[in-house]
């Protein structure tokens, strides 16, 4: 149960949520991510008053302006690394062409081209974690939302996987919003939330901050 809470968040940074098992840092980016319906307060995001809208319009919202990336990494098991990354973009009505090509890119970036005809159950969990954050990251979405993204994976992949997370608000300015257990990542991030019981105990910036956009903040109390 989220209380008493509000939050700007920066947009173009890393932000950190971190907490207690239980604090409710999963309940609050699912709040802020337009998955789960807070009963008071509200958000919002890109100017749009997130839970005043309509289930259609809330799908779309995250379609198109939001990526996800989880501890579990969610990715379709039947379909190749390059197919998994390149099916939001057909749900946002993509040419196929123009599909193949972002996919292929946002593999790339990634470093998983050279391994993108395979499948998850050929993949390390570090790998499927990244072929996760390409299919996020292909939408080009204004805003990453990240459950555990590193839960899952050893100390290496764990690096590898938040300093990707971490050059992608560098270089696309996308606004990472994350969830951790994991204290030796908060080195990465440019601010840190802490959580407890529901409430914001603590809120670090490590890193100048952006001047916060009008258009961008999300809140919710
Ligand atoms: N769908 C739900 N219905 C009712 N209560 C829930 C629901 N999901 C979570 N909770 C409760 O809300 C509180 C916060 O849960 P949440 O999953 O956000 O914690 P968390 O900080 O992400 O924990 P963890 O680190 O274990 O993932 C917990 O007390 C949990 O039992
Ligand atoms: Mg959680």
């Amino acid at each position: 149960m989220i209380k008493n809470t509000t939050i700007e968040v920066v947009p173009g940074k890393l932000t950190l949520i971190v907490g207690p098992s239980g604090s409710g840092k999963s309940t609050l980016l699912s709040m802020l991510s337009g998955l789960l319906r807070p009963d008071q307060g509200e958000v919002r995001a890109l100017g749009v008053n997130l839970w005043a809208q309509n289930e259609n319009a809330l799908d779309r919202f995250r379609l198109e302006h939001c990526g996800f990336v989880f501890q579990g990494f969610n990715l379709f098991n039947a379909l190749t690394a390059h197919e998994n990354v390149a099916l939001p973009l057909q749900y946002l009505g993509v040419s196929s062409t123009e599909a193949h090509q972002r996919a292929k890119k946002a593999l790339q970036e990634v470093g998983l081209e050279p391994r993108s005809h395979l499948r998850p159950a050929e993949l390390s969990g570090g790998e499927k974690q990244r072929v996760a954050i390409a299919r996020a990251l292909v939408k080009n979405p204004e805003m990453i939302f990240a459950d555990e993204p590193t839960s899952a994976l050893d100390k290496v992949n764990g690096e590898i996987v938040i300093e990707l997370l971490k050059r992608i608000t560098r270089d696309h300015g996308a606004t990472v919003l994350g969830v951790t257990h994991d204290p030796r990542l908060l080195s990465h991030a440019d601010r840190v939330i802490e959580l407890e019981d529901g409430e914001v105990v603590r809120d670090t910036a490590t890193t100048a901050p952006n001047h916060p956009s009008k258009d961008n903040p999300h809140a919710t109390s």
